[in-house]
This record gives structure tokens, sequence and C-alpha cells, in this order.
């Protein structure tokens, strides 16, 4: 078993590459299955346990992957097995990418239904609804997602609800329809727009991602290209939030600011200095804070992925601060955590009323999922103190070599084996 050890109450100074979208890279690898010719050539592929995971996946399918350094090259041509039903399938969410992949190549495929963080109900009714409406059959039998379809036709589909994970997988299950699919009320975020040019790169024709209007134009084949992956939206959102609330100066290398605007805006909010600039965004901070409310939203809303961390800075933020996560019913696990180090909150349903307290104090803790395991990182670097952490299998599933990052900032932390 292994744990971060960390001691607190150090300032952060210096300069923070970050890597490859996590949550782009896990839709992007499954997306290269459809390409029917060619190799996919793929860089800033971020080193964590999801992607692993994913290779071993796609291997399992019969797909050549071969990792040099960031950069994937994965060769689907050898795809033999349509049966995406191992361990890992159920143990992550994006596996089930490969639906809309498969279903876009071969017209068929069984996926496991996929597992993920347990931060509430996780429903893919949205992701079925443009499988059927794109004339998939598709069925749930022994806890496997079934698709067939003869063929696949375009259609005008409109989601419930603000929908991630399903924009992107009926987006890459368009791609090879006859005809036109218009995908409505879709997500905006930058992986969205991330997965649309990558699909673009192998011969797809979408247009619109980045708003909620996607119209995908089904071409004959996909075939391999070359990519590079974005920057993590909420790794540079987790380093900005853990310099703020540490003191220091720290520049966040490799983001593209856009993508961080609602956390600069919070931060500033609070009485932190950011300072943009073409590719970074520096972060100057005092530890003077001020509290602030957050209601997550869909992008270009404050993302629910830097919800939790947030929370850590606004434990020890003068005066008040509500928290309301709109999109996870279950996604303030953490706050137990959180109160083992002294930190003052009351959760009710899905708000968390915070009332900042002068310190943390370090103690035994777990990370009850991935991003609450950035926030007791933040947490074990601020408080006064030891903090160890359990359970990091969970951060490590999204946050590259996350103790060598933050020593290189002068934090003092590392990992150890029991
Ligand atoms: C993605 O999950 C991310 N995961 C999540 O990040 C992130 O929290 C979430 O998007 C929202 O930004 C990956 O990209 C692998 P959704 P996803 O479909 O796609 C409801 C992390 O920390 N919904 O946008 O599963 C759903 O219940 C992870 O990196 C339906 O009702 O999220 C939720 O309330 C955790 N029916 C809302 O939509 C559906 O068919 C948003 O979910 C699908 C979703």
């Amino acid at each position: 078993m292994e744990k971060l050890v960390i001691n607190g109450g150090k300032s952060l100074f210096g300069s923070i590459d970050i890597s490859g979208a996590k949550n782009a890279a896990v839709a992007i690898l499954p997306a290269a299955v459809a390409a029917g010719e060619g190799k996919c050539v793929i860089d800033n592929i971020p080193d964590i346990a999801d992607i692993n995971c994913l290779e071993r996946i796609v291997e399992s399918l019969g797909c050549t992957v071969e990792r040099n350094g960031n950069s994937l090259t994965i060769d689907s041509t050898t795809l033999n097995n349509l049966d995406a039903c191992t361990e890992d399938v159920r143990r992550m969410r994006a596996s089930y990418y490969l639906i809309g992949a498969l279903l876009a190549r071969f017209k068929k495929a069984r996926v496991e239904l996929p597992g993920g963080c347990p931060i509430g109900v996780r429903p893919i009714d949205q992701h079925i609804k443009g499988f059927e409406a794109l004339g998939a059959d598709v069925k749930i039998e022994h806890g496997a997602v079934v698709v067939t379809a003869e063929k696949l036709k375009g259609a005008n589909i409109f989601f419930d609800v603000v929908t991630v994970g399903a924009t992107i997988n009926v987006m890459i299950a368009a791609t090879l329809a006859e005809g036109v699919t218009t995908l409505e009320n879709a997500a905006r975020e930058p992986h969205v727009v991330d997965v649309a040019n990558f699909l673009n790169a192998m011969g797809a024709n979408v247009k619109g991602a980045g708003t909620d209007i996607i119209r995908i134009t089904g071409v004959e084949s996909l075939k391999g290209c070359n990519y590079s992956v974005i920057p993590d939206q909420i790794e540079a959102g987790t380093f900005m939030i853990a310099a703020a609330s540490c003191g220091g100066e720290v520049r966040v290398s490799n983001v593209i600011p856009k993508h961080l605007e609602s956390i600069t805006a919070k931060l500033t909010e609070m009485g932190v200095e950011v300072i943009e600039e073409d590719d970074s965004v520096i972060i100057k901070s005092d530890r003077n804070l001020k509290g602030v409310n957050i209601k997550t939203a869909p992008y270009p809303g404050f993302p629910t992925d830097i919800q939790q961390p947030m929370s850590t800075i606004l434990s020890v933020a003068k005066g008040r601060s509500i928290i309301n996560e709109s999109i996870w019913e279950s996604r303030l696990k953490h706050v137990d955590e959180l109160k083992k180090m002294g930190a003052n909150i009351k959760v009710e349903g899905r708000t968390a009323i915070l009332d900042g307290v002068e310190k943390l104090t370090g103690a035994i803790v777990k990370a009850t999922d991935l991003r609450a395991g950035a926030a007791m990182v933040i947490a074990g670097l601020i408080a006064d103190g030891t903090t160890e952490i359990y359970s990091i299998e969970h951060i490590d599933r999204g946050y590259p070599h996350i103790e060598d990052k933050f020593k290189s900032l002068g934090a003092d932390i590392h990992r150890e084996t029991e």
C-alpha cells in the first residue's frame, strides 16, 4: 500500500509544466480504434494510471500500442475483438468511448458497463439515446452494453442534460454514419473540442465543437494521424489553487489561459494575483485569502473537477464561503477528511458551507476519489505538521507524478510504501 507523506507549511516557488489533458486523452485513445487504416501517433499523453489501463484495454482488442515517453502510437488495423469485457474496462469511466468507436467502425460492440470515481449516480441514458437515434440497437446484457446496427444514419439529437461523455461518445459514433448528425445542448468543454479536432485529423468532418451545437457529416472511413493532446485544465487549476493556498510565486506553464478563466476569476476574487501570459499563468499569493461562493457548472462555468481542490483553499479563507455542487450528487465526501484536519465545514445535500479557519493541522486522511485526493494534497501542503494520505491510487489515475511536481516547487512531500 502506498501513501503520500507531506510536511506542510512551505511556500511554493518556481515553474511547473502541465501535462496533457486526462479527460481528452482518455477519449482520444478509444476514438483511435475507429481508424481503419494507418497508425495514430498521439503526443502529450499524460503518464497516469487511467492511460495505462486504456492501453491494456485497446491491446486486449487486438490493437498494437507503443509508448515512447509522452507519445503513444496505436495501430488499430489489427483489431480483431469487439468484446471489451475485462476488469480494466469495468474499472474506469472512459472505457465507454469504445462503444462509440467500435459502433462507428464495425457496427457492433460489447463493452462492460464502466466504473469511475464514486461521485454519484452516473447514468448513460444520453449515450444510449444518441446511439439509438443513429439507428443502433442497444441492450444491456449481463453487465455489458451490447450495440449492433445494420448501418448508422445521421440524426438530430437533443441531449436532455449537458453531458461531456455522451457528447463525445455520440460524436465519435456519428463520424462514420451516413449523412449529417446534429448534437444540440452539447457539452462545450475544451476536451470535447480536442476530441473533435482529433477526429477531424483522422479524416472526420466535425464542425461546431466548443459551441452547444455540433454538426457531424459522416465520412466513409477514418485513418491514422499525428495529434497532440491539449494541456490539462484541471491539473493546471489544481496547481494554481495549491500555489494560492501555500503562498509564494508559481508559473503554471504549458496551459491555455482561456480554459482557466473561471478558476482565474475566483482566485482573483479571493485576493490572489493571477497574471496571464501566452501559454502560462503566474500565481502570486501572500495567503491573505477572502472567502467566495462557488457553483459548479458545465464549461465555461466553474468546473466540478476543481470544486474539491477549491474547497481546501476556501477552508482557510477569511469569512464564509458556500459551495454548490450542481453536477454530481455525491462529490463532497472529502469534507469529512478536511474536517479531520480542522476545517469547519457543514454539508447540506449538495451544498457545503465553509467558515474559514486560521490553519489546518496535519492528520492521517484518505483520498475518497481522484479530485478529493488533490484536495487532500493541497490540505497537507498548507497544514501545520505531517499529513499522511492513503488510497492514493485514486490520485495516480489522473495526476502524473504529483509528488515530484510539488517537490520541484519546494514542497516537502514524498511517497512511501507500507
Ligand atoms: C466527465 O464525466 C469527466 N470524466 C468528469 O471528470 C467530470 O466531472 C464530468 O465530465 C463533468 O465535467 C471524464 O471525462 C472521464 P457528464 P462524465 O456526462 O462524462 C448526467 C474527473 O475528476 N448524465 O458530463 O461521466 C450525470 O449524471 C472526472 O476527471 C446523465 O444524466 O460526466 C451528471 O450529472 C470525474 N445521463 C451530468 O450529466 C448521461 O447519459 C454530467 O455528466 C450522462 C450524464
